[in-house]
This record gives structure tokens, C-alpha cells and sequence, in this order.
């Protein structure tokens, strides 16, 4: 029988602080499904967060969470390489390369760069700036096909395809391009008290968000404090950013139609509607909190697992690392 190759999926999460209902909805949650049909590496991208300053015990801390996170929403490490980035010393070394492509008016130009320069003005660091490059070396150092990436990485994945092609281009055929898988949910979950804004895990207000380790009582209450529209009305519309935001969050927790759930608020009001959306949620977030928390308790399975993944996506990198090596005439190491 013929042995089918899988496309490789490449995806990863910052570990700082906490993962938001944003970020399991748009990104983590949609990477389960893809293990039945893609050959996935999940990494838990920790020299990403070294560009806003970072407390060491807390970074070590975010990191182990996150990687319980992954499994705890559904990545089996028995089917996906999961590992932390700063384990494999190729990604940064890829990048060293790729920073010798890419030009500094492109990244000059990166929307969340001049964004978070706004944020963090006092740390414009260099790697803030080089944060494109590094993820572009995350993805073509495994020959990934497919990205699932959320609206706002769009534009960094487009970097990573200019700059394969350009080093494609230069030193003959080399990197996969590869491809952007948009979340199916599409839009992005704002922000409870700024429907014009994305929600965010840096956001100060904490009211903004939900984040995955909010108790229930928590995620009750910042559900009802969430701003609504004008009318009173539970409708999906333009006009109508506040609610629509909360009916995607709802019905994306429930499974329902947006039509399902817009007939079963009709002539309700918004109270009931948001006592809905947060039993919703919570009916989400509970048992991935209760399953992060067992895993964590054991800490030599977590181990077992950062090693298997990491073993083998070295594996891969270094076949990548040393041809590129090859392909622009620096001389391999005598052993
Ligand atoms: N920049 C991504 C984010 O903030 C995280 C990330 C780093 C990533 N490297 C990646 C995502 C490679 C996808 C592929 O969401």
C-alpha cells in the first residue's frame, strides 16, 4: 500500500501571560481537528515573548501552562510534535539567515510592530523588530504547508511566503511556501468593553477579557459587565458590534446557528442573553481548566512529552538548516 504523506501543519502560541477565550476560539481550538489530517507541530514559542520584557519565574511558569493548555485542548502528543521553541537552536539560526533576506523597510512597515512600538516605547528593541523573521523561520524550518493563523498574523505569514520565495529565488529551490488557514469562525473575538478592538491577553482593562483560567464567577461577571449596542435587540449585524461579538462568542461555545440563537433571545433582553453567553462559556472552559490543572500535577509526563517533540522536530529542522547552509556556500563543520 502506498504510504500517504501528510501536508505539515506548523502553529504556535506566545507564552505570556494569560491564553483569552479569544485566543482558544480563533487559534488553539481549531488545531485538534487538524491532527486527523495533517502531520502537526504545535510549539509554544517562548523567544517570541523575549521582546516585551519578561519576569523569568513567570515566563517558566506560562511556558509549562501553556504546554499543559495544548494537550488539554485536544493536542495529542502521540499524533502532534509539541514542543518549546528554544529547545530546537534552529530556529534561531534559521532566522540569523533569513534576517540576510529580509529588508528592513518591509518589517519596518509590519503593523504589529508599529503597534506594539506605540505600547512598549521605552523597549523598541531589536528583536520587537525581527519578531516577523523569527516566526518566518518557525514555519519554513519544518517545510510547512499550512499555517492556521488568526486575522491578525495574516500579514506576518505573507512575510514568511516573500521571503521563501526570495531566497527560492536566489539560491534555487529550497522552502516550501506556504499557505494561511483562516480560523473558520473568521472573525476575531473582540474585546468585552471596545467592540472595535480585538480581545487581547495585554489589554489593561482585565474587564476586556476572558481569559482561560477566569473561575466561573469571574467569567459571569465580566460577561454582564460587557458594553452593549443601543437598542435592545439580540441580532447579528454591522450596526450591532457589541452584541455580534457576544452572539459569535456564544454561539461558537454552544454550536448553535447564528439564526438558532437570534430566535431564542427574540423579545429577551440582554440580561438573559449574557447569562446564556457565560454559562456557554463556562461550559468550555471548565473542563479544560480541571484537565490543564491534572496535567500539571505531572510533571514527568509533561516532560516526556516536550522531549518527544522536541526530538523530533530537530530531527526536521536540522535537515532544513543544513541545506540551507549548503545552498548559500557556508562550508559543513568536519566531524
Ligand atoms: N506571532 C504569533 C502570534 O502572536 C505566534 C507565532 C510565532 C506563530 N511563530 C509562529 C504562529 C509560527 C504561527 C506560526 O499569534
Amino acid at each position: 500500500m502506498d504510504e500517504v504523506i501528510k501536508k505539515r501543519v506548523f502553529s504556535g502560541v506566545q507564552p505570556t501571560g494569560k491564553v483569552t477565550l479569544g485566543n482558544y476560539l480563533g487559534a488553539i481550538r481549531n488545531w485538534k481537528p487538524l491532527q486527523e489530517e495533517y502531520d502537526c507541530l504545535y510549539c509554544v514559542v517562548d523567544l517570541h515573548s523575549l521582546t516585551v520584557t519578561q519576569v523569568p519565574a513567570e515566563l517558566r511558569k506560562n511556558t509549562m501552562d501553556l504546554v499543559a493548555l495544548y494537550i488539554a485542548c485536544g493536542i495529542d502528543p502521540s499524533k502532534s510534535a509539541l514542543f518549546i521553541q528554544s529547545h530546537v537552536h534552529e530556529h534561531a539560526e534559521l532566522a540569523w539567515i533569513l534576517d540576510t533576506i529580509a529588508y528592513v523597510g518591509e518589517l519596518n512597515r509590519m503593523t504589529q510592530f508599529k503597534d506594539k512600538s506605540r505600547k512598549h516605547a521605552d523597549n523598541i528593541n531589536m528583536g520587537l523588530m525581527n519578531y516577523p523573521v523569527l516566526m518566518a523561520s518557525d514555519i519554513l524550518l519544518y517545510q510547512t504547508d499550512v499555517v492556521p493563523v488568526g486575522k491578525d498574523q495574516v500579514q506576518h505569514l505573507e512575510l514568511a511566503r516573500d521571503i521563501a520565495q526570495r531566497f527560492n529565488a536566489r539560491y534555487s529551490d529550497t522552502f516550501v511556501v506556504p499557505e494561511g488557514l483562516l480560523s473558520k469562525s473568521g472573525q476575531s473575538i473582540k474585546s468585552l468593553q471596545d467592540p472595535g478592538a480585538k480581545m487581547s491577553k495585554s489589554d489593561p482593562n482585565d474587564n476586556a477579557l476572558i481569559s482561560l483560567t477566569d473561575d466561573a464567577d469571574t467569567i459571569r461577571r465580566k460577561l454582564r459587565r460587557a458594553v452593549t449596542d443601543s437598542d435592545t435587540c439580540v441580532r447579528h449585524g454591522a450596526d450591532k458590534p457589541a452584541i455580534t461579538n457576544l452572539l459569535n462568542i456564544y454561539t461558537l461555545c454552544s454550536g448553535l446557528s447564528i439564526a438558532d440563537a437570534e430566535k431564542t433571545f427574540e423579545g429577551k433582553g440582554y440580561g438573559e442573553f449574557k447569562d446564556a453567553v457565560a454559562d456557554a462559556v463556562i461550559s468550555v472552559v471548565e473542563p479544560i481548566q480541571a484537565e490543564q490543572k491534572r496535567l500539571l500535577r505531572d510533571k514527568a509526563y509533561l516532560e516526556s512529552v516536550l522531549k518527544q517533540g522536541a526530538d523530533k522536530a530537530s530531527y526536521l529542522a536540522q535537515k532544513t538548516l543544513s541545506k540551507v547552509y549548503r545552498k548559500i556556500g557556508l562550508i559543513p563543520r568536519i566531524r
